[in-house]
């Protein structure tokens, strides 16, 4: 089954922006049927990854919204990652497609209003993908750590975040 990230890991075209002694907060909202069984495994295999990201259990990535990535760059999130099933997986029959058209959609936004889209990102893995996801983990709070601290939360961005975030909502649902 093919996996796909829109993101090539380690591969971003914005120069590092190293902050010293930064550490990212990275949400994670993965799906309870494959990521969070496998972000569980990881646990239980001992197998490390950093502890700076925060993990939301959601039933399927099919139900999360633009809204939800931009109120966690909004809270205070540097990074978002979504992990959901395998394509062709889901439970919920295409929620990870969706999921995966709502992430791209953001993406366009981020970048609309001065964020890097690198800081959003799709994964998809199996229940057994342990050692993979601890490592799409590993390589997305890299990235971020390059990228710096998300300018958002200095909320000069919040407003037109918030805009956004409303002309959004009807088109995310499409
Ligand atoms: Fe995992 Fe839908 S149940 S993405």
């Amino acid at each position: 089954m093919k996996q796909e990230n829109c993101e090539p890991h380690g591969v971003h075209s914005h120069k590092p922006n190293v902050v010293y002694g930064f550490e990212p907060k990275i949400l994670a909202f993965c799906c309870h049927y494959c990521a969070y069984s496998s972000a569980d495994l990881a646990g239980s295999m001992r197998i490390q990854y950093p502890p700076n990201v925060r993990i939301i259990r959601t039933p399927c990535t099919g139900r999360l919204e633009t809204e939800y990535f931009m109120k966690a760059f909004e809270n205070g999130a540097d990074g978002v990652l979504v992990a959901g099933c395998l394509e062709g997986g889901c439970h919920f029959v295409e929620g990870n497609l969706c999921a995966k058209r709502r992430v791209n959609y953001t993406r366009e936004i981020l970048e609309e209003i001065g964020l890097e889209k690198e800081r959003l990102r799709m994964v998809n893995v199996s229940a057994a993908m342990a050692r993979p996801l601890a490592d799409m983990i590993i390589d997305m709070v890299e990235t971020v750590r390059k990228l710096g601290p998300s300018p958002i939360r200095q909320s000069s961005f919040a407003e037109a975040t918030e805009d956004k975030i409303g002309a959004s909502k009807q088109e995310s649902r499409k």
